[in-house]
């Protein structure tokens, strides 16, 4: 089968298009024929292997696995032996962070646990466009969040992947949403439920007056300090995402230190593949209540290409390639 595999960190030229042998599924497995993939952020962190803490999951000295990609959108081929939930012919979608990677090739095999029906009303290249991003928006907003109907939210970065989805799920959640994007990415945002922007290449964060229930911040940098005037006395920082590393690692090692009893709260967050949240945001796009948002489509040839551009960091929404068309 063909497949984009990597041998060694480095740029996007490290990746290769080759043929490699079909996964068989173990037990729990299921095997998915890929119709189609997107491209996330974390590709391009794991080519580079950088920052070098990744390299305690994907591997010191060379990447742990062979094959790249982490969405995958398909048709079930085959099953394990005790596989419950799924039959051959099913069409499914997943996130493959936590399971080795390897949307990008014709086959791949994952636990069960990790797949869900695909949304019905969507083609594979738009079910493709979600299972990270809107997955981790989804933990993010829902679980580490606690967004409830009433509640003031600022999304830092709201135009990307994670962003555009974590708009969506605040609306949901019935939230009062301002977005912080550039200037070309405010209507998006608005037509994604937004009732409000700040366009941080005219408005720096640290001149905004506004106070907010929730801080979530997605792409971007600002000192902690800033984020700390934006909140409410009982506000609460959820940092999915930052332009500097040492910002993730410090609140996630020492968030709950400088939070205060009673008052503003800093947390880290990590989203955790779940095939039962793909499946409730089945039921979500299913009942209209959720949408993806497809800034490009590519060729499959063309994914080395993309995963450098995805990393200067100003691609918006997502953007989804044809694995196999039929
Ligand atoms: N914690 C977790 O479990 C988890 C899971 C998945 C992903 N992530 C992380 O989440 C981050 C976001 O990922 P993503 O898929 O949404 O895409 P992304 O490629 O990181 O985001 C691109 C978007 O960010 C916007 N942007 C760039 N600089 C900005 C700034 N200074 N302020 C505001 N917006 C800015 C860009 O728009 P403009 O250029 O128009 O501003 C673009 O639309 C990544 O760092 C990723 O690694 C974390």
């Amino acid at each position: 089968m063909k497949a984009i595999i990597q041998t060694h960190y480095g740029s996007a030229e490290s990746l290769k298009i080759t043929q490699i042998d079909t996964p068989t599924p173990k037990p729990d497995e299921i095997q998915i024929k890929v119709m189609a993939t997107s491209l996330n952020a974390p590709d391009w962190r794991l080519l580079r292997g950088k920052p070098f803490m990744v390299r305690l999951s994907s591997g010191l000295f060379k990447p742990k696995h062979l094959v790249k990609g982490t969405d995958a959108a398909g048709i079930v081929t085959a099953i394990g032996g005790n596989v419950k939930t799924f039959k051959v012919g099913d069409e499914v979608y997943a996130d493959l962070a936590d399971s080795g990677f390897g949307a990008f090739a014709d086959y791949v095999c994952i636990d069960e646990k990790l797949a869900a029906l695909k949304p019905k009303t969507l083609s594979f290249l738009e079910a493709a466009s979600l299972p990270l991003t809107a997955i981790t928006a989804l933990q993010a907003v829902r679980d580490k969040a606690k967004v409830k109907a009433g509640d003031r939210v600022l999304i830092v970065g709201a135009s990307g992947g994670v962003g555009s989805y974590a708009i969506q799920h605040c609306k949901r959640y019935g939230a009062h949403v301002t977005a912080v994007v550039s200037t070309g990415r405010i209507a998006q945002a608005t037509a994604l439920g937004a009732d409000a922007t700040i366009d941080y290449t005219r408005t720096p964060l640290d001149q905004v007056s506004e106070k907010y229930d929730i801080v979530l911040t997605i792409n971007g940098f600002y000192p902690l300090e800033t984020y700390k005037k934006l909140l409410t006395s009982t506000g609460h920082l959820v940092l999915v995402s930052s332009g500097k590393m040492s910002q993730i690692l410090t609140i996630t090692a020492f968030g709950p230190l400088l939070s205060k009893k009673g008052g503003q709260t800093y947390s880290g967050f990590l989203a955790r593949p779940s095939g039962a949240d793909l499946a409730h945001l089945s039921a979500l796009i299913d009942d209209g209540h959720f949408m993806p948002v497809i800034e490009r489509e590519i060729a499959f040839e063309d994914i080395p290409k993309w995963i450098g551009e995805l990393e200067k960091g100003h691609v918006g929404g997502k953007i989804v390639a044809w694995v196999n068309q039929n």
